[in-house]
């Protein structure tokens, strides 16, 4: 089926490299990456980082944003544009980024509770146990997921100029303005610098097959990959627009925002001499915890949680172009059709989902709740999956040079080879391992 809708082109280069920043940048920079790198040895896990970004994952972030480009198509007419047996991966990417929209949903949800209580003040003695009470009730979330979801949609219906565009222009140098306030703010507490010493000391004996498993995974989760947002956002790419050069530009952004966020976090909990854990419990339970102790405490708070909201925010809004535009596209809806089609959907998941952390709870999967089953097999399987998918198709069958990533000849072929051989070998591995790994 081919689609002969006329389609949307971003207006500006800085429309888009903001649009794909916006959806780099998302809660696993602020809650996952600062807590990575203190576990496994500091600035030895970033030189690891690194060098696995850019040996292993800036190929499938350059790949899907040149297939996009190079097809004009979003991921399922991207994939049949090679064979009309392959729309199959296409699927397989919306499909993904429709389970990763109904968790990361319940989360936005969340966010918007948390800044409320901190704009009205409420007084909460133990995060903890508020925490749990919180997410386990049934209306509330609910209510707050919706509100989200409807939040995200609003951009959605209004399309890629006026909705994703714009919302990215004006929230991503707010992101910014934040995350430097609350890293001075937090550089200038007491015992400040021993956390930025911890951070920053390299520890090269933490250097293992698990590091590197947890930095392959990272790099991939944080850079958007395998969701079919690249895809999707590359193919609004104007003919000018370079890939290679755009996705050095969101590797560097979105590695600068996870150091900030490292920057804001590390040095404030060791002035508190607390952990630094990682995911919800920090978010919402150890840093409330840090800024109920601080004179104007609650100002920083709402600061942190419109921080964490616009980086939900920014993300979310790219995960559910996925799913629109395939149904814009694939089955000629109108934009409108398409995105309350997408609501209905996410919807419909993220309900249970929110229950699940409650009154769900005995509905298990594989020993997992809803929310954690999502979560685990997305970040552990279908992403890796959908890269591996992508590499070997690119690599192998579409080949590198049809797609028009590289011009320089050396370049060219030392991504080639990254591109058929070890990226599609590292993230089997990643698969393996880190799927037995965890158990
Ligand atoms: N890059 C995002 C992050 O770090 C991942 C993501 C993108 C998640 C889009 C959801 C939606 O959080």
């Amino acid at each position: 089926m081919e689609s002969n809708v006329t389609r949307p082109e971003w207006s500006s280069r800085i429309g888009f490299i903001l649009a794909a920043v916006g959806s780099a940048v998302g809660l696993g920079n602020i809650w996952r990456f600062p807590y990575i790198m203190g576990k496994y040895g500091g600035s030895a896990f970033l030189l690891v980082y690194l060098l696995i970004i850019l040996f292993v994952c800036s190929l499938p972030l350059i790949c899907e944003l040149a297939f996009g480009k190079r097809t004009k198509k979003e991921s399922i007419g991207a994939y049949g544009s090679v064979n009309k047996k392959l729309k199959i991966f296409g699927w397989s990417n919306v499909i993904t980024a429709t389970i990763i929209a109904s968790f990361y949903f319940v989360i936005g949800g969340w966010l918007l509770n948390y800044i409320y209580i901190n704009i009205a003040n409420t007084i909460i003695t133990d995060y903890g146990s508020y925490f749990e009470n919180f997410v386990s009730s049934p209306v509330l979330p609910c209510i707050l997921t919706t509100l989200f979801l409807f939040m995200v949609m609003f951009f959605i219906f209004r399309g890629v100029n006026k909705g994703i565009e714009f919302i990215n222009k004006v929230m991503m140098p707010l992101f910014l303005l934040i995350i430097i306030i609350l890293c001075i703010f937090s550089m200038s507490l007491p015992n400040a610098s021993s956390g930025l010493k911890f951070m920053f000391m390299p520890d090269f004996s933490k250097i293992n097959g698990e590091m590197l498993l947890a930095a392959l995974g990272q790099s991939l989760f944080t850079l958007s990959i395998g969701m079919g947002i690249l895809l999707v956002y590359g193919s609004y790419m104007t003919k000018k627009e370079n890939a290679a050069r755009s996705a050095f530009m969101i590797i560097f952004s979105d590695t600068m925002f996870a150091l900030l966020a490292a920057i804001m976090i590390f040095p404030a909990a060791f002035s508190f001499g607390l952990d630094v854990n990682s995911g919800a419990g920090l978010a919402f339970i150890t840093l409330p915890n840090i800024f109920a102790q601080i004179p104007y405490g609650n100002i920083f708070a709402v600061l942190f949680f419109v921080l964490l909201f616009f980086a939900a925010f920014t993300s979310s809004i790219s995960i559910v172009e996925v799913p629109t535009a395939a149904l814009i596209e694939n089955f000629h809806l109108s934009r409108n059709k398409a995105a309350a089609i997408v609501s209905v959907i996410v919807f419909a998941l993220a309900v249970p989902v929110t229950l699940s952390m409650g009154i769900f709870g005995g509905f298990k999967l594989f020993g997992l709740n809803l929310f954690d089953f999502f979560d685990y097999i997305t970040s552990n399987i279908l992403l890796p999956l959908n890269t591996i998918i992508l590499c070997i198709i690119i690599g192998w069958f579409v080949k590198l040079r049809n797609i028009r990533a590289f011009r320089n000849k050396t370049i060219y072929a030392i991504f080639n080879f990254l591109l058929r051989f070890v990226t599609p070998v590292a993230l089997t591995l990643l698969i393996l391992f880190g799927t037995i790994l965890k158990k």
